[in-house]
């Protein structure tokens, strides 16, 4: 399988977390990155960082991806500043925990939108010249809840991974041959921003394991995607959750998952 060198790769939500991370170890494997998030001083604190450690070109998109018509002005902006993309990584996410009944409808909406919707109108438009040119990667971020059959307490934003794994899934089989390869990484509980925004941290799933770095999760990633594998989950502890969440009958890795959803108790 060839890897593609000196490539540029946006990767939105690169300010922070997952996201900065993955645009570390790409800037440190010789590409060029372009970053995007909402927050610009943040944006251009992590590219003038990378750019002076590793000496790549780091362009920023400064952008909330909720906008009206985000996707299709993300993709002017890069076309009109005359850069092309050959590897996009969609990182960017939103969390909700605790009751969806009680929860706040358009923080929800725009949850699904940042998940799902914009994850897959960036796909379809940054696809396009990776086609043309039988060259690219599109890199997925989904989570090691996506195997579960579904959770309490999250049921729309695990809901919302499973889409990204079963797109990605499907994806990538329909692009065999062309020159562009699909991946869909599923990290599993990380200690960053998303579990205060998410406000997840009350989870036994976050107590238990303490968190993964976001390092690993960025070396495991860059790995897959330029080998062109279709799925990978970083890390033994949510290779076996993931593995969990499939076996058979799947109601008990409903109650599985169930258990570690909820509120772990003080001792
Ligand atoms: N942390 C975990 O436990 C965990 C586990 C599994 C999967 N994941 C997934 O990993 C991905 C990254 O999460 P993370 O933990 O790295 O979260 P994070 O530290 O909160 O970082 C999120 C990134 O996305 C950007 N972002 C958020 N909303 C945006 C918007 N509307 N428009 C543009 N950019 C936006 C943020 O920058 P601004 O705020 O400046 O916009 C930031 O750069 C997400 O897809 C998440 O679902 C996380």
């Amino acid at each position: 399988m060839k890897s593609i060198d000196r490539a540029s790769v946006l990767i939105t939500g690169g300010s922070k977390g997952i996201g900065l991370a993955i645009a570390r170890e790409f800037a440190s494997h010789g590409h060029n990155l372009i970053l995007v998030a909402r927050d610009r001083d943040r944006l251009e604190q992590a590219a003038s960082t990378i750019s002076s450690r590793f000496g790549n070109s780091v362009e920023t998109i400064a952008m909330d991806l909720c906008g009206e018509n985000a996707a299709e002005q993300l993709f002017e902006t890069v076309c009109q500043a005359g850069l092309s993309v050959d590897i996009l990584v969609n990182n960017a996410g939103a969390g909700m925990t605790g009751s969806f009944a009680r929860g706040d409808g358009s923080r929800m909406t725009n949850m699904l939108k940042l998940n799902m919707l914009v994850l897959s109108q960036l796909t379809h438009l940054f696809l396009q010249p990776m086609l043309v040119r039988k060259r690219g990667r599109i890199l997925n971020i989904s989570s090691v809840v996506a195997y579960f059959s579904g959770a309490p307490n999250w049921s729309a934003y695990v809901a919302s991974k499973h889409y990204v794994l079963a797109f990605g899934k499907g994806l990538a089989r329909e692009l065999k041959g062309t020159g562009v390869m699909a991946t869909v990484v599923s990290p599993g509980p990380t200690k960053t921003d998303f579990v205060k925004t998410a406000d997840a941290s009350h989870m036994r799933a976050y107590q238990i394991t303490g968190g993964s770095s976001v390092e690993k999760i960025a070396a495991v990633a860059y790995r897959a995607c330029q080998n062109g594998k279709v799925t990978v989950v970083p890390g033994v502890f949510n290779k076996i959750l993931a593995f969990l969440g499939e076996l058979h009958p799947r109601a008990v890795a409903f109650e599985v998952f169930a258990f570690l959803s909820q509120k772990k108790e003080q001792s």
